[in-house]
């Protein structure tokens, strides 16, 4: 049975929202874009990062909301960008990766992303998930963010071109557990 609910997305990337509406939407969960840019402290916790920008979402919505932090962990590197993926995205971009990574054969990655969930007092809920893979030898056309460079075990592609993102990304992976809590709890308590 569908099921919806007054629950938010809030985030500043379209194809952040894009993804996450469409997988919600196959497990049965409608949500809708509050569009706003949300603090985002520096830290080495990607947990903490989530949970503060679900507490600023909060503040702005005063509604049930989701934020979503993600992660790319590139072991070579010592798990670098990590939490500071947003930023050396900003700054150094794919091309600043390839460079990085340059004469490295180790290329193995994970990517990682959180759903964080908070309706109102400091409880926020966090659901994470991660998928391994590696960093392509360069960066192929289409897709968003890191798609272009980031190959998840088992496929030959790119993010960038794989033929069903959706089926084994970090974000539904970590957006199926939060619908399995969310559909469980929250809805049927009367939410
Ligand atoms: P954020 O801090 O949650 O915005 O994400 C960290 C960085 O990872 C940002 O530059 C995002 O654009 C990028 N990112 C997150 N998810 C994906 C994805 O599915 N594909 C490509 N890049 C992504």
């Amino acid at each position: 049975m569908r099921q919806s609910s007054e629950l938010f997305f809030v985030s500043s990337n379209n194809h952040k929202f894009t993804e996450a509406q469409r997988i919600l939407s196959n497990l049965g969960l409608e949500i809708s874009l509050f569009k706003t840019t949300l603090e985002e402290i520096q830290s080495n916790s990607l947990s903490e990062i989530a949970k503060r920008k679900a507490l600023d979402a909060y503040s702005k919505v005063q509604k049930p909301v989701i934020i979503e932090d993600d992660g790319l962990f590139i072991d070579s590197l010592d798990g670098f960008p990590g939490p500071y993926s947003s930023y050396v995205y900003d700054t150094i971009g794919n091309k600043g990766i390839m460079s990085l990574l340059e004469k490295i054969e180790l290329r193995t990655a994970k990517f990682v992303a959180i759903i964080a969930y908070c309706n109102g007092d400091d409880d926020v809920q966090l659901f994470e998930s991660s998928i391994l893979g590696k960093i392509s030898l360069s960066i192929e056309d289409g897709g968003w963010g890191y798609d272009p460079i980031f190959i998840p075990d088992g496929e030959s592609k790119t993010y960038a071109n794989v033929s069903d993102k959706d089926k084994f990304s970090h974000r539904s992976a970590s957006l199926k557990k939060f619908s399995d809590w969310f559909m469980h709890t929250q809805l049927d308590s009367g939410l």
